[in-house]
């Protein structure tokens, strides 16, 4: 239960992480690519100011001063070589822009570049001019490497028409502006950031949610798993699980799991009930056949050759009658029928019957019986049959399964609330492995399997006592080591004393 409620747990958190991490860098690159498209469109739209800006400044300026250019006094300039520029007042006007700002005339002599242009290098004015005289004269726009190995730049040429030099011919010019977005990207990195914080803290949170939820939902299975295991044996068949209500699956297994359990209480009362009925009718035949066979034994013309095959015939049905009482007892218990009749007695008396029993039963397999009982009475509430029936089985036992020369000793003793009564052997003893099977009906170790032979038995002698000692709400152990003899111990509730649960 713990491991699938861990297992969904893990399983919950491991597929909530992917999912938040997929979200987080879908959700990282989306931002980007939005900061990265703002910044393009800030550029855009700052470049376009630029143009409107120097084309209505060139064409105001034009119409003021009907020239627009100057030449420049240049040291060291080759003879005969004029440079020419714009009027000093115009450019002023361009002074403040910050990009790439070129104007070009109708010849397609660069008149004017602005200092972001010197602050590259040479290759980026060879380019800007490149661009600026390339024909035909027409607004274009489009990215251009300034540089190599750079990011390309946004550019937007516009032909500016009515300016000129002063020849008294209006002229078209033409001007260029570029630009590139500058500056790191604010708005992925804070996310970033953020995603990286909080996460661990949903992973944590949620994580601990499915642990919870988990359990919640597997608490109706614990619960079963409960009751299910209070339905231990044959008597406790009728028991059903609480279903609960809303049809789905932990009910319908609820609902499987009780119709399962009719079934099983069924097949399990058909059996009781047939083996309680055959035992029952065996039973009447049994004494009809065992009373024949008495009379013919007893019939003085009986013939001599005949007594020994009769003799035989009374020593099974003997067998079979108690095989077949035993049978009815333990089937009589099953259905719960079997109430006991108990009145309190000193159970010293049994101990001590039981052990005359033994002594005759020792006697003709060289088997010696003690027996210790207390000096004080031993009072139990019991039912005088079966506590004899008890000592006698175990006692059976004991001097059945001990070889000649062997000991046999009974005890009783005061074990504060409770009577404990130990039947002890130096018999042959039972293997380890076998130990949890002796009390299982008609189980018998497999050296002592035949039904006759020298330790005659059907295996039910065990299964009865454990039967009466719990009927009588005591327990009842068995200890044994092969070849060194076995210990039965019966501890049992004394009277004034409530039985252990
Ligand atoms: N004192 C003992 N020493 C060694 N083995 C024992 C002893 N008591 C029981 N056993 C083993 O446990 C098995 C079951 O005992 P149980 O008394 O139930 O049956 P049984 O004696 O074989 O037959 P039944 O008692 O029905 O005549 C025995 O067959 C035997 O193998
Ligand atoms: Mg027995």
């Amino acid at each position: 239960m713990q491991s699938i409620r861990r297992r969904l747990a893990v399983s919950y958190s491991l597929a909530l992480t992917a999912t938040v991490g997929v979200f987080g860098v879908a959700l990282y690159w989306e931002r980007r690519a939005s900061a990265v498209r703002e910044q393009e469109e800030q550029v855009a739209a700052r470049i376009n100011v630029e143009v409107t800006f120097g084309v209505r400044v060139l064409q105001e300026q034009y119409r003021t001063t009907q020239n627009l250019v100057a030449r420049i006094p240049t040291i060291g300039a080759a003879p005969g070589e004029v440079l020419l520029g714009l009027q000093r007042d115009v450019g002023n006007y361009f002074e403040g822009i910050r990009d790439v700002f070129a104007i070009a005339d109708n010849v397609g002599r660069v008149l004017y570049t602005s200092g972001a242009v010197s602050a590259l290098p040479p290759e980026a004015a060879t380019r800007i001019r490149q661009a600026l005289v390339r024909q035909p004269i027409e607004r274009r726009a489009g990215r251009i490497t300034l540089v190599q190995g750079e990011e390309p730049y946004r550019y937007v040429i516009e032909p500016v028409p009515g300016v000129g030099d002063g020849s008294g011919v209006a002229q078209t010019w033409v001007l260029l502006v570029a630009a590139r977005p500058e500056g790191p990207l604010y708005g992925p990195s804070q996310l970033l950031m953020s995603m990286l914080i909080v996460a661990p803290l949903i992973l944590v949170a949620s994580s601990l949610l499915g642990y919870w939820l988990a359990g919640r939902s597997l608490e109706p299975v614990d619960q079963m798993i409960e009751e299910l295991e209070a339905v231990q044996d044959g008597r406790s068949l009728h028991r059903r699980i609480a279903v609960p209500p809303g049809g789905d699956e932990i009910s319908r297994l609820g609902s499987t799991l009780n119709a399962m359990l009719a079934r099983v209480e069924q097949s399990f009362t058909s059996l009781r009930r047939f083996t309680a009925d055959a035992s029952h009718e065996l039973k009447t035949p049994l004494m009809v056949l065992r009373a024949g066979v008495e009379r013919s034994l007893t019939h003085p013309k009986v013939p001599a050759e005949l007594v020994d095959s009769l003799d035989e015939t009374l020593r099974q049905i003997n067998q079979m009658t108690e095989l077949i009482t035993n049978l009815l007892t333990l089937a009589r218990a099953d259905e719960g029928r079997a109430g006991l009749v108990t009145a309190p007695a000193d159970l010293r008396n049994y101990v001590v019957e039981a052990a005359e029993t033994a002594e005759l039963l020792g006697a003709e397999q060289g088997v010696a019986v003690q027996f210790t009982v207390p000096d004080r009475p031993v009072v139990a509430s019991v039912e005088a049959g079966r506590i004899r029936q008890l000592l006698l089985n175990l006692v059976t036992n004991a001097v059945k399964y001990t070889p000649s020369g062997g000991e046999v000793e009974l005890t009783l003793d005061l074990l504060g609330t409770e009577a404990e009564l130990t039947v002890r052997d130096t018999g042959i003893g039972i293997a380890p492995g076998d130990l949890e099977h002796v009390f299982d009906r008609f189980w018998r170790a497999d050296p002592a399997r035949s039904r006759t032979g020298d330790r005659p038995g059907v295996g039910l002698g065990l299964a009865i006592a454990k039967w009466i000692v719990e009927a009588h709400g005591g327990t009842i152990t068995i200890q044994s080591r092969p070849g060194r003899g076995t210990t039965v111990r019966v501890l049992l509730p004394m009277d004034g004393h409530e039985p252990r649960a």
